[in-house]
């Protein structure tokens, strides 16, 4: 599902300070796998999500995800690539505050071209498998943490992607919602979706779901 090869990163190429926070990353995940992405503040886990996402571009290397080649799509072949394939869950969640839970999922459906009834529908759905359906037409500014991370959780649903990838998850959650949001990992998993999760959070070491963990170490894939 994801082949990534010889990935390298370095930001402001060019200029007076450039920066290199990847190097030669390569590894492959397969369909319905849960890898746990490991690694200390700085090491380069949010730059290789977001490349997996299509919201950056490696300097150089090839990533193949779901088929589709992506380091060097044009944006806006990016931006339908994301629609159709990514659900992305943030730590601090990237909600629209002054939108309600429904209209904040609702989000990345509107460049789909869907139809009000179809999109009403997905909306429903991802609500529900995210648990938050009772919250569906509250302020997203007046929602627990725990709740938003639920809204954030059923956006990343919505237009059914097949790959998650989450960045530092749990960092703003007590343990309680900690858990809840470890239930609904194995409620995706058990729906095929392939999972990758930038955690430093011990918790999911406990995780029976987890596949595989990776560690990266300035920018280098550890232990592959
Ligand atoms: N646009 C940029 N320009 C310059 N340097 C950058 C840029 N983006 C990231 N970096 C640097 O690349 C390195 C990796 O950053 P990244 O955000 O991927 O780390 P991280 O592992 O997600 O850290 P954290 O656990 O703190 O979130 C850091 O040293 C960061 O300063
Ligand atoms: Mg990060």
């Amino acid at each position: 599902m994801i082949h990534l090869q010889s990935i390298n990163k370095i930001h402001g190429e060019g200029g007076p300070a450039p920066f290199q926070s990847l190097y030669d990353i390569g590894f492959d995940m397969a369909a319905g796998e849960l890898v746990i992405l490991k690694g200390v503040s700085g090491s380069g886990k949010s730059t290789l999500l977001s490349i997996l996402g299509a919201l950056q571009k490696p300097t150089s290397g090839e990533i193949e995800v779901d088929g589709s080649r992506i380091a060097k799509l044009p944006d806006l072949h990016a931006s339908a690539f994301r629609a159709r394939t990514i659900g992305f869950i943030f730590q601090t969640f990237n909600l629209f505050e002054e939108f309600n839970v429904a209209e904040n999922v609702a989000l990345p459906l509107i460049p789909t071209g869907m139809s009000q009834k179809e999109i009403d529908g997905n909306v429903a759905r991802a609500l529900d498998v995210a648990n938050i359906s009772h919250k569906a037409t509250q302020s997203v500014r007046d929602l627990s943490g725990g709740e938003k991370q639920r809204a954030a959780i059923a956006r990343a649903l919505v237009n059914d992607a097949k790959i998650i990838l989450c960045d530092e998850p749990t960092a703003n959650l007590d343990r309680e919602n900690s858990l809840t949001f470890m239930g609904i990992l194995k409620d995706l998993k058990s729906l095929g979706k392939t999972i990758l999760i930038a955690t430093h959070d011990p918790l999911f070491a406990d995780l029976d779901i987890v596949d595989r963990v990776l560690e990266i170490e300035s920018g280098r894939i550890a232990r592959p």
